[in-house]
């Protein structure tokens, strides 16, 4: 069987690092794949789940479609588009709400996590993220998402819906997977937890310019440099990581070695870390501006974009709909 592929990415904001390896590599990497047509949207119904303004989810969606973009992804061979403009993904997530508990719901630790840091804001529609997040996906029958390690659990949800869906009403959804990227789990820049947009010094932006980089990595904690590389403190281990995404496991080792006998010189390796990460970033930087310049081109990419899905979903909501009796 070959794969069917969809993933998103919410428009919260402009994209980091984390998004970058996490989710848009693999994005990338299964794009290059002849056999497959994948579908890569912008989560914009998912950015209402958290308080948000207005005006900036305009702009933003924009900004996360130009990104994708910018880094490669490429409307002749994958379908762009903007989720809110593909109706149908609201009314398979009603359709899907029907087969989950809301107690399973809110066991979820990304819902857990989410109502801790907006305790106002514990909605219908954050408790109903994951079951949106599924339509998404099944909706195209989607097999294969690339995402980072912290969506596991909204794929396990998805796989719910799938299984309890072809049980009760003889769909035949398949379960989806995740594919995993090297950079599955990109640390943060302070030591603890990963890199997200919503930790402030936890992040390097994909516009980031070489000197940004560099004091963003200034500020990362470091330590005297010399010890077992077993005990190494989380802020160095974190550093090294960076090291292997970015120069390779060969440089890591080195670091590794240094740290065991001379010393880890930190200015030093930070300087060439950043150098490296620049120059995975530069050409995507190139990209974008002269894409934030062609607005016809991007306005083309959206309007192509919904209309294929549009087709696409139409098929799967035909059969759904008639198979719960309300065609
Ligand atoms: P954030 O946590 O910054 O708000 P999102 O939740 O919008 O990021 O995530 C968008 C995509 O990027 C998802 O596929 C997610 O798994 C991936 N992602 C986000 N942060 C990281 C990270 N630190 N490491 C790997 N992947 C990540
Ligand atoms: N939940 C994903 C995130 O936080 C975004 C997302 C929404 C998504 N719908 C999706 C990812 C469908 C993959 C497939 O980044």
């Amino acid at each position: 069987m070959t794969n069917r592929v969809l993933s998103g990415i919410r428009a919260t904001g402009r994209l980091h690092l984390g998004n970058y390896l996490g989710a848009v590599k693999g994005m990338l990497a299964l794009q290059d794949d002849p056999d497959i047509h994948p579908l890569f949207m912008v989560a914009d119904a998912h950015t209402i789940t958290t308080p948000y303004d207005v005006e900036e989810l305009k702009t933003n969606r924009r900004e996360v479609l130009i990104d994708y973009l910018a880094a490669g992804l490429d409307p002749e061979r994958s379908i762009l588009f903007l989720q809110s403009m593909v109706p149908g993904h609201y009314e398979l997530a009603f359709l899907f709400s029907s087969v989950v508990s809301i107690a399973r719901m809110q066991h979820l630790p990304t819902f857990k996590d989410k109502v801790r840091q907006y305790p106002e804001h514990a909605t219908m529609a954050l408790l109903n993220y994951p079951v949106l997040m599924s339509a998404d996906i099944l909706l195209y029958q989607a097999n294969l998402v690339p995402v980072g390690i912290d969506q596991e659990p909204h794929l396990e949800v998805s796989r719910y819906i799938a299984r309890k869906m072809n049980e009760q009403y003889g769909t035949s959804f398949p379960e989806p997977k995740r594919f995993a990227t090297k950079g599955e789990y990109v640390p943060s820049l302070q030591g603890e937890g990963k890199m997200s947009k919503s930790v402030a010094g936890s992040f390097i932006n994909l516009t980031d310019t070489e000197s940004e980089i560099l004091d963003r990595l200034k500020a990362a904690p470091t330590d005297g440099g010399t010890g077992k590389v077993g005990t190494m403190p989380q802020g160095v281990r974190n550093l090294l990581t960076f090291v292997e995404l970015f120069e390779g496991t060969d440089a890591m080792k080195e670091y590794e070695q240094l740290y065991e006998n001379d010393g880890i010189r930190y200015g030093d390796l930070k300087k060439r870390l950043a150098t490296a990460i620049f120059q995975e970033l530069e050409p995507i930087q190139e990209r974008r501006s002269e894409l934030v310049k062609d607005t016809a081109f991007v306005d083309g990419v959206i309007e192509t974009g919904a209309t294929k899905a549009q087709v696409l979903a139409e098929e799967t909501l035909a059969e759904v709909r008639e198979k719960m009796g309300l065609a």
